[in-house]
């Protein structure tokens, strides 16, 4: 794995363009190539802004959209239509206003048992990605260092046999679905989003702190073949820069 590029933003405008540009420009390259391209949504609030914009000029003219599958990289266990769906965010900020075939948005079914949603969603990556992984996948960061639903000290941190699993999260009292660190490692291309001064110490533990990967999920994630980009605003980069 190459080193991680660490890319700082002034401000969530800067870091949404910053980011919205590398998807284009990775887009058009997987399609040139394989006629396709593969982008796996984070959830949580701040790739709103990254979605929001790709469905605006002129980011969405810059897309052959109807040659985009997005995937989910983590789901609240709630139905897709709930407050806290991740796919429901994304619809509204972004799918919903572009002409990508709905059969080619892969939702995580929260609303059905998890442990069927998780091998439903298993079978399909491994069909979808069967000699391949995810073009791009978009990751956040919380501020306890957990990525997609990849919490400290949870069991989904172990299932690295799988792509995707249903993960009891206790400090939440709730099931997560969630792609396993094995399977997002296979991505052509990581990249953090990740902005607020409360992400500064996570950031700082996970890009320099010691190798802890039980309670430092986000160290985990090690494109074995692929680029890891993390864009950062100066807010989240606070503590990288004062070491
Ligand atoms: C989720 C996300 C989660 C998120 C981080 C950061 O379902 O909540 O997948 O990993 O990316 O918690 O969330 P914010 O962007 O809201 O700070």
């Amino acid at each position: 794995m190459s080193e991680p590029k660490i890319q700082m933003a002034c401000d969530r405008d800067q870091l949404a363009k910053m980011a919205a540009g590398r998807i284009v420009e990775a887009a058009e390259g997987a399609i040139g190539k394989t006629g396709r391209f593969s982008l796996v949504l984070s959830g949580g609030s701040t790739p709103k802004a990254l979605y929001e914009l790709l469905a605006e000029a002129p980011y969405k003219d810059q897309v052959e959209w109807d040659k985009v599958h997005i995937f989910f990289g983590d789901e609240r266990c709630v139905a897709p239509d709930h407050a806290d769906s991740n796919y429901r965010m994304a619809n509204e900020a972004m799918l919903s206003k572009l002409p990508i075939p709905p059969a080619q948005v892969h939702r995580m079914r929260g609303e059905i048992a998890p442990v069927d949603a998780a091998a439903e969603y298993d079978a399909l990556l491994r069909s979808f990605f069967a000699i391949d992984g995810p073009d791009v996948v978009l990751l956040g960061l919380g501020d306890d260092a957990h990525t997609a639903s990849l919490f400290p000290h949870t069991a989904a941190l172990s299932a690295d046999d799988k792509l995707c699993v249903s993960n009891w999260v206790e400090k939440l009292k709730a099931t997560r679905l969630t792609m396993t660190a094995s399977f997002l490692n296979r991505a052509h291309e990581v990249i953090f989003l990740v902005a607020g001064a409360t992400k500064a110490d996570a950031v700082r533990q996970v890009l320099e702190g010691e190798s802890d990967p039980d309670r430092l999920p986000a160290q985990r994630i090690k494109p074995s073949d692929g680029q890891l980009i993390w864009l950062l605003d100066v807010q989240a980069a606070e503590m990288e820069q004062s070491q």
